[in-house]
């Protein structure tokens, strides 16, 4: 029976050894110890033996069995070290740099947004929010652009489909679409809405447009959106304002100008140019910025502003163009990669 048990625990010995999963462990140990087990077979011997050997038989099986025991253990301690080893991953070698890229800076779209703001609290506007998901009445109607416009196009604009619900987007008029918008100037719409004039407003914030992505072009770029309404508010304002901004924001030496243009929401309407030769890469005297224009009419009657009595000027522009010339940056995708290597040539004022 000795022999039996030695030749138990060295079959054991050697079969543990191989074991690497719970399963594997459980049908050794059913084996092993079980109740049809392996030492449960020879044990239930024991009785036959004469009387006076069972003693040193009953240390000898008890000794096997501590044995056992302690070989399962290993094993479950081999399994649990390979399950944390699994969890862990690779072993870190803690002698390597650090990966850790140091603190953060500002986007640069960030910083000229803030500048923007900044530059146009010191002179009474507050800084106004609105949707990025829009519906035609907000982005379209309300800003006197018919049905037929090109921006209106599905081509030009990104839609949703006629059931998408928002319920934090109220409609106007319950069977106008949901778009992305594609300007920031339907904020103009939804402050007026909120109360009466007088109103001093910049609002900063993502635009979308079916565009192909290249140098200059992103279909997800972001606009900065002005409004002034008040009375006698002229042209003269408009321009004194624009000159401050583009002044204090590109420095001494920044001048701007007007070019007779088209938008459905101001008359009369203005294209803006900035003239800048002072930035690092300008290389062309006038650089187109945004438009702009005193608020049309039809844009205060849908919004139920007097006409009569109120009048304001508005523009709107590109933040990322800004942003290009401001640091001579000539490709607008640069700012979407998160290129840690670009993203840490920022600071204000550089
Ligand atoms: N919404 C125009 C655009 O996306 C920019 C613009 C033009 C804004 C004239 C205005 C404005 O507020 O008065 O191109």
């Amino acid at each position: 029976m000795q022999e039996q048990l030695s030749a138990l625990l060295a079959k054991a010995s050697s079969e543990l050894q191989s074991i690497r999963t719970r399963p594997e462990l459980e049908s050794a140990k059913a084996r092993f110890v079980g109740p049809h087990g392996e030492l449960t077979a020879v044990v239930k011997q024991v009785g036959s033996v004469p009387k006076e050997e069972r003693p040193a038989l009953g240390r000898i099986v008890n000794e096997t069995k501590a044995r056992l025991q302690a070989q399962l253990d290993d094993a479950l301690a081999r399994i649990e070290a390979g399950e944390l080893a699994a969890t862990l991953g690779p072993p870190i070698d803690p002698t390597l740099p650090s990966t850790d890229p140091g603190p953060g800076t500002f986007h640069p779209l960030t910083l000229v947004r803030e500048e923007l703001c900044r530059i146009l609290r010191k002179v009474g506007f507050t800084v106004a929010d609105g949707p990025e998901v829009e519906t035609e009445f907000f982005c379209f109607d309300a800003l006197n652009t018919p049905p037929e416009h090109p921006a209106r196009d599905p081509q030009d604009t990104f839609y949703f489909p006629p059931g998408a619900r928002f319920g934090n987007v109220p409609k106007h008029r319950p069977d106008e679409r949901y778009l992305l918008r594609t300007h920031t100037s339907s904020v103009q719409v939804r402050t007026m809405l909120k109360g009466p004039p007088p109103i001093r407003i910049i609002s900063p914030g993502r635009a979308f447009r079916r565009d192909t992505t290249d140098a200059s072009h992103s279909a997800n770029f972001h606009q900065v959106e002005c409004l002034y309404v008040d009375r006698n508010v002229t042209v003269r304002d408009l321009k004194a304002l624009l000159d401050y901004l583009f002044e204090a924001l590109l420095g001494p030496g920044t001048k701007t100008r007007f070019r007779p243009h088209y938008f459905g929401y101001t008359e009369p309407s203005f294209e803006v140019d900035l003239s800048a030769r002072h930035l690092p890469k300008v290389n062309k005297e006038w650089i187109e910025i945004g438009g702009c224009g005193i608020v049309d009419p039809e844009v205060f009657r849908s919004v139920g502003y007097d006409p009569e009595v109120w009048t304001g000027y508005a523009f709107g522009m590109g933040l990322e163009r800004l942003a290009m010339t401001l640091y001579g940056i000539d490709d607008i995708r640069v700012f979407y990669q998160n290129d840690i290597r670009f993203l840490k040539q920022f600071t204000w004022g550089s």
